[in-house]
């Protein structure tokens, strides 16, 4: 089945309010590309002002916790970020299971919180580069997804994967398109088992190292839905040729 492509960009910890005229840009250039989603996902304290920015064009979030309310300090619930007027949030990045050492248990946990709230998510999974040399990528990749995807998809909400191998991520190094379609074809494969038809509409991303010179032949890949883009989503000039490459891959 043919999806729709998302093309995300994951400003990580950049942007300030001198950036808003960034979004304007991207937002604008968007318009240009209606047979794509586009989206951005900004730091939690700049999202108000970006939505206020660019009203009609969707923000996210790059994280949520998994609790309505309470005393969790310095974190930011779904009801926050949708009061602040994000339609969706990444979970799960590489670089907060690494460096806050989230579990699978977690993520899903928050997947799960968002959905409900009616937050689309971009749930990210991805291997390092040992176990990629070991040769368990697949394997991995897939426990992982196994262990923290919801029990079942909501109505609310959508939810997609994004494969992130983690030594892709601002490294300047990809997969190669064979790997990369192994993966996502097994992912689509999981997806199915464990969501039956609605495993066929669950949108499936690559995210690492994607740019304008790379992204045509990415979103060429079978069961590659989209991308989720860091550094070069940060500018226009580099985002926007990368939605033009999923506009042409229809
Ligand atoms: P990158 O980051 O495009 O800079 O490799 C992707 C990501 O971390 O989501």
């Amino acid at each position: 089945m043919r999806l729709r492509k998302l093309v995300a960009g994951n400003w990580k910890m950049h942007g300030i309010s001198s950036d808003l005229a960034e979004i304007e840009q991207i937002a604008s250039a968007a318009r240009g590309y209606p047979q794509v989603d586009v989206a951005l996902c900004v730091p939690a304290v700049l999202i108000e002002r970006a939505v206020r920015a660019v009203p009609e064009f969707p923000i996210g979030g790059q994280d949520v916790h998994h609790a309505e309310r309470g005393a969790h300090t310095g974190c930011t619930s779904a009801g926050m970020l949708l009061d602040a007027g994000a339609v969706l949030t990444i979970v799960g990045h590489s670089e907060r299971r690494d460096s806050q050492r989230e579990s699978n248990a977690e993520v899903q946990a928050k997947a799960h919180a968002a959905l409900q709230c009616g937050l689309n998510v971009i749930l990210c999974i991805g291997e390092s580069l040992a176990v990629r040399e070991r040769g368990d990528a697949v394997e991995t990749v897939l426990a992982q997804l196994d262990a923290s995807i919801p029990q079942a998809p909501t109505e609310e909400a959508e939810l997609a994967i994004a494969y992130e191998p983690i030594w892709a991520i601002g490294s300047g190094k990809t997969p190669t398109t064979d790997e990369i379609a192994e993966m996502h074809g097994a992912i689509r494969e999981r997806l199915k088992q464990r969501y039956g038809g609605e495993g066929e509409r669950v949108r499936i991303l690559y995210g690492g190292s994607v740019k304008p010179s790379n992204a045509g032949e990415i979103f060429a890949v079978a069961d590659v839905d989209g991308a989720l883009v860091g550094g070069a989503s940060l500018k226009a000039a580099d985002f926007m040729p990368i939605v033009e490459a999923a506009a042409n891959a229809g």
